[in-house]
């Protein structure tokens, strides 16, 4: 049995963790949009063809953002095609994902949607093949009150008042060769700048999230992230960084994403740390890391152009389950710097769930941590110290078997934490300045199968399931046993 000792005071915070960190992103792309979210027909739809099947469940989630409407989709996108009469609209070739583009949903559609679920929309303009005048219009047509052209197409088409949409984001991955439109640092600075004034005149309240880099292993990263930062240091508030964790690499370096997330976090705040220097502390400036994940399952991509191609429909594992929770614990360690994290994506796409069209809808793996993230772990992220124990080596240096995030919320200290290791471990949590406090549960998630997955016809095979005696409490030091290869949630609640 491996065994950890943890620090954590609770007057050492790493932040809050800002309900903007409980976001996620829905992208025109396989059936995300169309028999996920969309499926007029299908026996839960309701009068405006969603699904609430679907609903229902992401209503749980309470989510603050979800992003829209991609994606490297959006690079190609006119979302003019998307408004008005549905009969009147264009069916296109879409480049991004090679598929067949009905414009069914549009920005109206979306905008009711995200009411139904109770969240609200992060927007993402075309700067790959529109104009910087293309992104202007749509803010007109989503938040202007005055009578301006585009303000009237709303009020006909949409409605009446507008749609008060706080944050925007400037293009989507335009470091990667693959994006429509992609442009080398010092010329994407040109044109979102240009795109950012235009917006912001329209509504100056907006807040703007600039394209940074799309992945650790970009050859222009962290340079690109420099250059766009301090170029549009003015005019933007958030960096968006995006990054998905392999199956393909080795299991210790599969394993030790939790650490290269950290790390990747890391270098961004060292650079906007810099930039804030440089540029004498004008204005704070914080990442959006509005794109994360396990990923590898591309799916057969139709040789043809097809609508809503069943791609990317990842069914996670056991084992990308506890990835997973290695992710989310980055993210809660990380909080003084990431102020908007959106899981990517959220239906059928690298998804936590996915739907038939001829049926419901099954709970992935990873959707288990991440609803426990999103319905338990809304408060103040307390710094926790591994004090020492065994490690493994990594293409990111050595790294723990285990990997943990807490959260003070309310009255409950949340702790999150993974066991990588195949064997149990045994952690003493030392606590100070918590008071004392009684366990409320221990959820735990493990399959001796790493590799088994929820599936329609056994959508319980990794579910959490209460422990029972694995939890010791002594004043503030806790001690909790962590079966092998396991994710684990300690709720305990301060007296
Ligand atoms: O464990 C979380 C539960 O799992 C949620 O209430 C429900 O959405 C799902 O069945
Ligand atoms: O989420 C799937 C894709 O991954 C997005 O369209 C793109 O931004 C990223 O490369």
């Amino acid at each position: 049995m491996k065994k950890y000792k943890v620090f954590a005071d609770k007057n050492v915070q790493v932040g809050k963790m800002e309900e903007t960190m409980f976001s996620s992103f829905i992208e025109h792309l396989g059936r995300a949009v169309y028999g996920g979210i969309y499926l007029p027909g299908h026996p839960t739809a309701d009068e405006d063809g969603f699904r609430n099947d679907v609903a229902d469940e992401l209503r749980k989630l309470n989510l603050s953002l979800v992003r829209y409407p991609g994606g490297n989709f959006v690079s190609g996108y006119f979302w003019e095609d998307g408004i008005g009469p549905k009969e009147n609209r264009p069916t296109k070739k879409e480049e991004a994902w090679k598929s067949i583009e009905t414009n069914e949903v549009g920005v109206d559609e979306f905008m009711k949607w995200t009411k139904k679920v109770g969240t609200k929309t992060m927007m993402a303009v075309n700067l790959g093949t529109g104009t910087t005048e293309n992104a202007r219009n749509l803010v007109e047509y989503c938040n202007a009150s005055d009578d301006s052209k585009y303000a009237n197409l709303r009020r006909k088409y949409g409605g009446k008042e507008p749609y008060g949409i706080t944050y925007w984001g400037l293009g989507n991955e335009m470091d990667g060769d693959w994006q429509i439109g992609h442009l080398p640092a010092d010329k994407y600075v040109i044109k979102a700048r240009e795109a950012a004034r235009k917006m912001r005149e329209v509504d100056p309240s907006i807040k703007f999230i600039a394209c940074g880099s799309s992945s650790i292993d970009m050859a222009t990263f962290p340079e690109w992230d420099l250059t766009v930062l301090d170029g549009l240091y003015d005019d933007v508030d958030y960096l968006s960084i995006h990054q998905y964790f392999f199956q393909s690499t080795t299991e210790d370096d599969f394993y030790a994403s939790y650490l290269a997330m950290d790390k990747y976090i890391d270098t961004f705040r060292g650079a906007l740390t810099y930039l804030q220097t440089k540029h004498r502390h004008k204005k704070p400036l914080y990442l959006c890391f509005d794109e994360y994940n396990v990923w590898y399952n591309i799916g057969e991509m139709p040789d043809d152009y097809v609508k809503a191609p069943p791609i990317l429909q990842e069914n996670q594992s056991m084992k990308d389950t506890l990835v997973f929770g290695g992710l989310l614990n980055a993210l809660i360690n990380n909080c003084d710097v990431v102020k908007i994290a959106c899981l990517a994506q959220l239906v059928n796409v690298i998804a936590p769930i996915m739907t038939k069209d001829d049926g419901g809808i099954l709970l992935n793996g990873i959707w288990y941590p991440y609803f426990n993230y999103c319905t338990c772990m809304r408060g103040n992220a307390i710094k926790s110290i591994v004090l020492g124990g065994d490690q493994f080596d990594s293409r990111f240096g050595k790294a723990y078997y285990i990997s943990q995030g807490i959260v003070l919320a309310g009255d409950e200290l949340v702790i999150q934490v993974v066991n990588y290791a195949k064997e149990s471990a045994e952690v003493e949590f030392i606590l100070k300045d918590f008071g004392e406090m009684e366990k409320i549960s221990h959820l735990v998630m493990e399959h001796e199968n790493l590799d088994a997955r929820n599936t329609f016809d056994h959508p319980d095979t990794l579910i959490p399931k209460e422990a029972k005696d694995q939890v010791s409490i002594d004043g503030e030091t806790v001690k909790i046993r962590l079966n092998k290869s396991s994710w684990n949630l300690l709720r305990l609640r301060l007296k």
